[in-house]
């Protein structure tokens, strides 16, 4: 079955999100395998929820150039395993300090923090476990799936979303310049959702132009996506959202609100969008799930 592309961004993420999440059960080791601790902290973060864009941005990508969402699924649940790594670690009281994830108390606080730290490891270990045993799977070329690997690999990296990371770290409590909030937003967020999409794309034999008009569309949206989460932090829904409200301002983080406030922040996010979607107009009706879930990056209130 391919997700059809006619379902609107809420229903294709829905359907999508049941996929992966059928998906990620089956391709993470059981919950009561010894060490069962590990596994069950692995369990918790993945079962909590989450909204599985990543993954489904895997998908989405994978059909806008024909390609078969059956190929990349092992590639689209390691992109949620990568992600929910990035959410733990991002929690420990070391980073963000938060205790709500999801709607649930952080990892770091059911299981404690050596925990959390080494659920993290096992999540992006068994995520790269996932990309390279699904050479024997799937009919994607090996070629493909270890430029695949490698990219996935290269955006999470001290020069990909670690280094966001250490920036936004480092930023805590300093003013900041247009230049360096934006280079946190890219690398700490923009540059895994990149991925995913460029993912999508090789895995499905993307031509290089259609690969390029894919990067240029996932750099759009992955710096859209982490400004409306900055604008979230401020207007959103304690119970929507499910993550403790307001913290960005109690650590003084550098945010896009902070530095040209939320209306100005809003139309960025919009004007990204926009030229996000204009990136893909050599693409006909199948690339329409990625033009209505780029809208949706915008429009969303979770
Ligand atoms: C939250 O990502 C962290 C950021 C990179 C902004 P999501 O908003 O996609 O979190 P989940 O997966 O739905 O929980
Ligand atoms: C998270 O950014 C980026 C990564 C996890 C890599 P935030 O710190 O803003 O994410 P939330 O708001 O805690 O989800
Ligand atoms: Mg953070
Ligand atoms: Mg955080
Ligand atoms: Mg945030």
């Amino acid at each position: 079955m391919i997700l059809s592309n006619r379902l609107s961004a809420s229903r294709y993420l829905s359907e999508g999100k049941k996929i992966i999440d059928a998906a990620v059960l089956s391709l993470l080791p059981q919950q009561d395998a010894y060490p069962d601790v590990i596994h069950k902290a692995m369990h918790y973060s993945l079962r909590a929820g989450g909204k599985r864009l990543r993954p489904v941005l895997v998908i989405a990508a994978a059909e806008a150039v024909g390609g078969d969402r059956k190929a990349v699924l092992p590639f689209a649940v390691a992109a949620e395993l990568i992600h929910t790594y990035t959410l733990i670690h991002d929690d420990l009281p070391a980073l963000d300090n938060d205790d709500l994830r999801r709607g649930k108390p952080a990892n770091h606080k059911v299981f404690g923090e050596a925990v959390a730290i080494l659920t993290g490891d096992a999540l992006l270990t068994q995520a790269f476990i996932l990309m390279t045993q699904s050479a024997g799977m799937k009919p994607v070329p090996p070629a493909r799936l270890l430029d695949a690997a490698h990219e996935m690999a290269t955006a999470l990296g001290s020069a990909g979303m670690i280094g966001g990371q250490v920036v936004d770290l480092e930023s805590e409590g300093k003013p900041i310049d247009a230049e360096t909030l934006e280079y946190i937003h890219v690398h700490k967020t923009g540059f895994l959702i990149q991925a995913c999409i460029r993912c999508g794309g090789i895995l499905s034999q993307a031509t290089p132009r259609q690969l390029s008009a894919l990067s240029r569309f996932g750099a759009h949206v992955g710096l859209a996506f982490q400004i409306v989460d900055d604008i979230l932090d401020i207007t959103g829904n304690e119970k929507k959202i499910g993550k403790d409200m307001g913290g960005d301002l109690t650590k003084d983080k550098a945010t896009y609100p902070s530095l040209y406030g939320l209306e100005e922040s809003r139309r960025k996010a919009e004007s990204l969008v926009e030229e996000s979607v204009a990136c893909l107009q050599e693409f006909d009706g199948r690339a329409d799930p990625l033009r209505d879930i780029a809208r949706f990056f915008v429009r969303r209130t979770f």
